[in-house]
């Protein structure tokens, strides 16, 4: 129920190496893995779980920058600091950072090597609007399916990464409820008593089987496949009116 929503994307480069400052097409790979995903377009779509929902939401580059300009919803910064952490400093300028695109109109996306084996991070609706997006690392950027020469590091190199933080900024919550057996806020996601990693057959806690394949938990790429209509409703709620994300 309902209609497409597109949103509009700006994607921040920042880089300290030549690989790190990414190909425009490993950045539209990763464009279109999110719109395969959210529209369960994905090629590794499977009808294990019946739950699986296309989410009606679509991403696309932004094409005019806060000034009224053209642009290819790209911007890219060198610089020589070589990891950023999660402290959000690759949000801001005067940081050496880059500072967000207006969030109410554009959904920020970084690109920046976070380090600590950290692959991106997310902030949950309701936060700062200076901070607002999410952050990949360059190498968990794009698919290896949509192109080649990209730089990519398995077995992160099919763009979930960038799905399961859009979740987040969606106001997903992980699968696991960040606690043993904890809630996720999702009714039609099972319960699981932590993260899985790698891709477990049959794995059975908080006696149901685990939704190995929901982009909501830390299974390996080519592992997940699946957002539910739970998580559907849930997203949408935060777009649609009265929402914190309604003017995106
Ligand atoms: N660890 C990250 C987070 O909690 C992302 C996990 C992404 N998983 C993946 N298969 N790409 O937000
Ligand atoms: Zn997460
Ligand atoms: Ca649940």
């Amino acid at each position: 129920v309902g209609s497409i929503i597109t949103i509009p994307v700006v994607v921040h480069v920042i880089y300290s190496n030549s690989n790190e400052n990414i190909s425009e097409a490993q950045i539209l790979s990763q464009i279109q893995v999110l719109n395969d995903d959210f529209r369960r377009l994905n090629a590794d779509a499977n009808n294990t779980w019946s739950q699986a929902a296309d989410t009606q939401i679509e991403f696309c580059m932004a094409t005019v920058d806060p000034n009224g300009s053209a642009t290819n919803g790209i911007t890219r910064k060198s610089s020589t600091r070589t990891s950023w952490g999660t402290n959000d400093d690759m949000k801001k300028a005067s940081q050496g950072g880059v500072n967000p695109w207006d969030a109410s109109q554009y959904l920020n996306m970084w690109v920046c090597n976070i380090g600590g084996g950290i692959l991106g991070y997310a902030q949950f609706p309701g936060g700062s609007a200076s901070t607002d997006g999410v952050v990949m690392g360059p190498q968990y950027f794009g698919s290896k399916n949509l192109g080649s020469g990209f730089y990519l590091s398995a077995p992160f190199d099919e763009g979930r990464t960038a799905t399961h933080e859009v979740g987040h900024f969606f106001n997903l919550r992980h699968i696991w409820g960040d606690s043993n057996c904890g809630n996720d806020l999702v009714s039609d996601t099972p319960t699981h008593q932590t993260s899985n990693g790698g891709c477990p057959t049959g794995k059975v806690s908080c006696g149901s089987t685990d939704m190995v394949e929901n982009y909501m938990d830390y299974t390996n790429d080519s592992c997940m496949n699946l957002f539910t209509t739970g998580q559907k409703n849930r997203m949408r709620a935060v777009l649609n009116a009265g929402g914190s994300r309604r003017a995106l």
